[in-house]
């Protein structure tokens, strides 16, 4: 920035982040923000962090809280009366301790690395279906929307089949996921969380119901697993579980859906890059970790300080939010070369994308195999693959994700 230029004023920034421009592409406004520094404070109301440190640092304040029901009394008052957001608050990404860390013990060891492998060859099968869905949908010539018919296939098949549901169950749960996502969307009025609202008692219906046949006629998921421990005197009431198993699948659907929608993009937009995935396997964890830099699927989190305290020389007061842009963080210049580049070879990547601390993705290791088995299967199988007319993006800006992804398969 020269010195003639004035900076945008961070509300401004934010304003226009959230109008649908700025959601499609938003980075050049996360540098519009960091042109006020790592941490910006705003009046001493809001800030807003674009540091990669900072971000990371932030993420690991136990005096810094996720959005739980004392959070949401004082941020959005009438939020009671929506049940997306009461859903919300009773599983563990929306609470802090101590109930954080009872749902966390009560789910955790389901997600170890040891699971994960066990977990290999469901993921190969589940690819190989994706994979060939959409071999068999373009074979003619047709053009073929990957957002259903491979990313969210591929994620819901994944999740659906951890969790005991059936496949004929899937696809119709994709407008629910979608919608439940954007109670998570910066929220200017209460009337906003109608459709997550619907969408949330209709999942919620379907979980109850799916606890209910596991109870009755257990089999190997994991949902009949938690109903077990559960009943065997496990720390949680029938309605946190419920709730649990709720993010469970929608936050293996979602975000899992968007890193392999944007990873086929990327991939179809570097030709060089591309032709490395499918040659050598090695390069997938880096293509993966790229793609979570560089394009993240989740891209802000919030907190909201305990107490007053003081964040990198900034006066923090209780009560006041702080929006962590981490997608601003995973382009941050002083801790990445030429961030604005996609260079699935760079060294000592680590993105802020699966977020950090006490709330660090519990699915993390399962999205990276997905996505390391899934997209180099895709391109080795199609290898005329290309995209049909520049992608766009959801309406969204905290889930950022295609709408649709149009290709021909060559
Ligand atoms: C690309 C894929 C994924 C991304 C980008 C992602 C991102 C995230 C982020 C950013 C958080 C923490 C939010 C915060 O700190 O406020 C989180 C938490 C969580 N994720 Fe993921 N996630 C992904 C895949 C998955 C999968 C596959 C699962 C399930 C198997 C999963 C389950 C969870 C759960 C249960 C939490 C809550 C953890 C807690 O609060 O302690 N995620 N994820």
């Amino acid at each position: 920035m020269s010195p003639t230029e004035t900076l945008a004023d961070p509300l401004d920034v934010m304003g226009r982040l959230l109008a649908p421009a700025g959601k499609q592409n938003p980075y050049p406004l996360y540098e519009e923000m960091r042109a006020h520094g790592p941490v910006v404070d705003v009046s001493g109301v809001h800030v807003f962090v674009t540091g990669h440190a900072e971000c990371a640092r932030a993420l690991r304040d136990p005096h810094l809280l996720s959005t739980d029901a004392a959070v949401q009394d004082v941020k959005l008052p009438g939020w009671r009366e929506h049940s997306s957001w009461y859903w919300l608050t009773k599983n563990m990404l929306f609470s802090n301790d101590p109930d954080h860390d009872r749902y966390r013990r009560f789910f955790s060891s389901a997600f170890s690395a040891r699971s994960v492998a066990a977990w290999q060859p469901m993921v190969r099968r589940r690819a190989e279906d994706a994979v060939s869905n959409v071999a068999a949908l373009g074979a003619g010539g047709e053009m073929v929307d990957l957002v259903p018919e491979f990313t969210f296939r591929m994620a819901t098949g994944v999740i659906g089949e951890l969790l005991g549901i059936p496949d004929e169950d899937h696809a119709g749960l994709r407008g629910i996921v979608g919608d439940i996502t954007l109670a998570l969307e910066p929220i200017g009025d209460l009337a906003q969380l109608v459709p997550g609202d619907g969408a949330m008692d209709r999942l919620a219906e379907y979980f109850h119901d799916l606890v209910a046949r596991r109870r009755a006629a257990p089999g190997s998921d994991l949902t009949s697993a938690f109903v077990k421990a559960r009943d065997a005197g496990g720390e949680l009431t029938e309605q946190e579980l419920v709730a649990n198993l709720m993010l469970l699948l929608v936050a293996a659907a979602e975000a899992p859906q968007d890193l392999l929608s944007n990873m086929v993009r990327l991939a179809l937009e570097h030709p060089v890059e591309r032709a490395r995935l499918c040659e050598d396997p090695q390069s997938a964890a880096g293509f993966v970790d790229e793609t979570l830099r560089f394009d993240p699927a989740v891209q802000a989190l919030n907190r909201v300080a305990a107490r007053d305290l003081e964040f990198f020389g900034v006066k923090v007061a209780a009560g006041v939010p702080l929006t962590l842009l981490i997608a601003a963080g995973n382009r941050d210049p002083r801790r990445f070369t030429d961030p604005g580049v996609f260079d699935p070879s760079r060294p000592d990547n680590q993105p802020l994308t699966f977020s950090g601390g006490a709330h660090y993705c519990l699915g993390a290791a399962l999205a990276r195999m997905s996505a390391e088995t899934a997209v180099p299967k895709l391109l080795n199988r199609l290898p005329g693959m290309a995209l049909v007319g520049p992608p766009t993006f959801r309406n969204q800006i905290v889930q950022r994700g295609h709408d649709r992804l149009l290709v021909t398969t060559g």
